[in-house]
């Protein structure tokens, strides 16, 4: 009997301010486009909900085009749509949604409504090798910090062994660069302005690693307050402004690293993946991948450029969901700006229920 090739799976993104679409089948990527509003929001130090879903509308269909254009595909071709149905911006969300809809609807093919944070999961499945079962994730965004254990991503439940009290590590990136006059997004200024200077210029808190502490449990607006107060204090300091950025980016990485590892170490398991935008920071990077080899520990991180937000993440993560055989959401899927991460799809019928 002919087996059946998998459809193309086109994935779209819009839960903050990156309109992403890409198409991928059968854990190839065939094509991809990416437009962010970002340059938008910067003169008000944060993501405004209202311009990033205009920036979305705009930009949708033109994204959609040029991804089929990149893969030499025509909107025909596409055999399923997978879309970010939450967590974000409620009115970013509603427009990916809606649009996910209207082509599945035209086109008469499923459509499947993913998590986002899950969809960093699958970050760099797309011409990459599967994913270990079981791993630790440690999920690192703007808006959350969460170190999960992860079996099959397509069908079992996520379990989270900690998250954050307060900030996420990507919220305390920025609200510290507005602190320090860098630019937005302050993740990427922070990455820039610590390159060689001295990360044990200043000793920050590491907050939550006392040994009565919840292991995987985080906290970030101590941290934050704990370098405003400094700032304020020394308004003469002779420490330079890059050491206190290398001394600022060294706590929470060294504090995202250890937890991290503790977390392998309690659950003995070998293999460690680190996603979302904060997973683009050299230095996490490069602090983890030598605790990594340390502790024995296998490492993963998606390439930079597929950390922060973008539509592969979530094309590979429907391509995953119509390979293990998932029955597509609902087809009145609706944006869920809060969704918990418990399983990688959402809006699902009834959970659990895959084909084989
Ligand atoms: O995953 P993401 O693109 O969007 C959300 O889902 O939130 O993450 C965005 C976050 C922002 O807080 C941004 O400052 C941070 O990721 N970020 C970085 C770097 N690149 C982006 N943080 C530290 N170093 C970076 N190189
Ligand atoms: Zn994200």
């Amino acid at each position: 009997m002919p087996v059946q090739p998998s459809p193309v799976v086109m994935g779209i993104e819009t839960s903050c301010d990156e309109t992403g679409v890409a198409l991928v089948r059968d854990g190839v990527l065939l094509g991809e486009a990416l437009s962010t509003s970002m340059d938008q929001h910067a003169r008000y130090g944060g993501v405004v909900p209202e311009i990033a879903a205009r920036a979305h509308v705009q930009a949708l269909v033109p994204c959609v085009r040029a991804a089929l254009a990149s893969a030499g595909l025509t909107a025909a071709d596409i055999g399923a749509v997978a879309v970010t149905a939450g967590p974000g911006l409620a009115t970013a969300l509603h427009v990916g949604v809606s649009a996910a809809k209207a082509y599945a609807t035209a086109l008469d093919v499923p459509l499947y409504g993913v998590h986002h944070l899950a969809g960093h999961l699958a970050a760099d499945l797309v011409d990459g090798e599967p994913l270990p079962d079981p791993l630790i994730a440690l999920i690192v965004s703007g808006g959350h910090t969460s170190l999960l254990r992860v079996g099959d991503l397509a069908r079992d439940p996520i379990v989270h062994l900690g998250d954050t009290l307060d900030d996420a590590a990507g919220e305390c990136f920025d609200k510290v660069a507005r602190v320090l006059g860098l630019p937005y997004p302050g993740g990427p200024a922070v990455d820039r302005e610590a390159v060689g200077n001295d990360p044990a210029a200043l000793a920050f808190p590491r907050p939550l690693t006392g040994r009565t502490d919840a292991p995987y449990t985080f906290s970030f607006s101590g941290l934050k307050t704990a370098v405003a107060r400094w700032v304020e204090a020394h308004p003469d300091s002779a420490v330079p402004a890059g050491d206190v950025i290398a001394s600022f980016q060294e706590a929470v990485v060294d504090v995202l690293t250890a937890k991290a590892i503790r977390a392998c170490r309690d659950h003995e398991i070998g293999d460690l993946l680190i996603v979302g935008g904060v997973a683009a920071n050299s230095r996490l990077r490069a602090l983890a991948a030598q605790r990594c080899e340390a502790a024995g520990l296998r490492l993963r991180i998606p390439a930079r450029k597929r950390c922060t937000d973008n539509g592969v993440m979530i094309a590979a993560l429907g391509d995953l969901l119509v390979r293990s055989g998932a029955a597509p959401s609902r087809p009145d899927l609706a944006a869920m700006p809060g969704a918990f991460l418990d399983q990688a799809q959402l809006g699902v019928a009834h959970p659990a229920q895959h084909a084989a």
